[in-house]
């Protein structure tokens, strides 16, 4: 628990920067948590998947972006970050998918 404390302060104070109230971001990791997205990401380190900043990063800016993680959220993504696949997530509705992709753009850069 304590380890995701500290990136949710980070992330309170950036919400300017990325237009996700802190309200907003809390509800997102919340959502993130309860879904089981932590057991494969961490905020900044690689875990079974690719950290959740390293996504932030390679893909903000971007258009399209958040529907584009919507789609690999929902049913899966292989290849884009090494070998391993992350499984699809298809009983997560699409605004909570939408509120997923765009929090994990707002992730700070480590
Ligand atoms: C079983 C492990 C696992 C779980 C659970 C998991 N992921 Fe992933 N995730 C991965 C792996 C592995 C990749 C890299 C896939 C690739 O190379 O294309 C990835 C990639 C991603 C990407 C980047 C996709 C892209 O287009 O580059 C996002 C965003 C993401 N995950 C978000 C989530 C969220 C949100 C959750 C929870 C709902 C979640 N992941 C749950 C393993 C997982």
């Amino acid at each position: 628990m304590k380890k995701f404390l500290i990136p949710l302060l980070l992330l309170s104070g950036a919400c300017h920067a990325t237009g996700l109230s802190a309200a907003d971001q809390a509800a997102a990791m919340a959502m993130a948590k309860d879904n089981g997205c932590f057991s494969c990401h961490a905020m900044n380190e690689k875990v079974v998947g690719p950290s959740f900043s390293a996504i932030a990063e390679r893909y903000r800016g971007e258009a399209g972006a958040a529907a584009s993680l919507v789609q690999a959220i929902q049913n899966g993504s292989k290849g884009k970050w090494g070998r391993i696949p992350m499984p699809p997530h298809s009983s997560i509705g699409q605004a909570d998918l939408a509120k997923l992709a765009n929090w994990v753009l707002s992730v700070p850069k480590q």
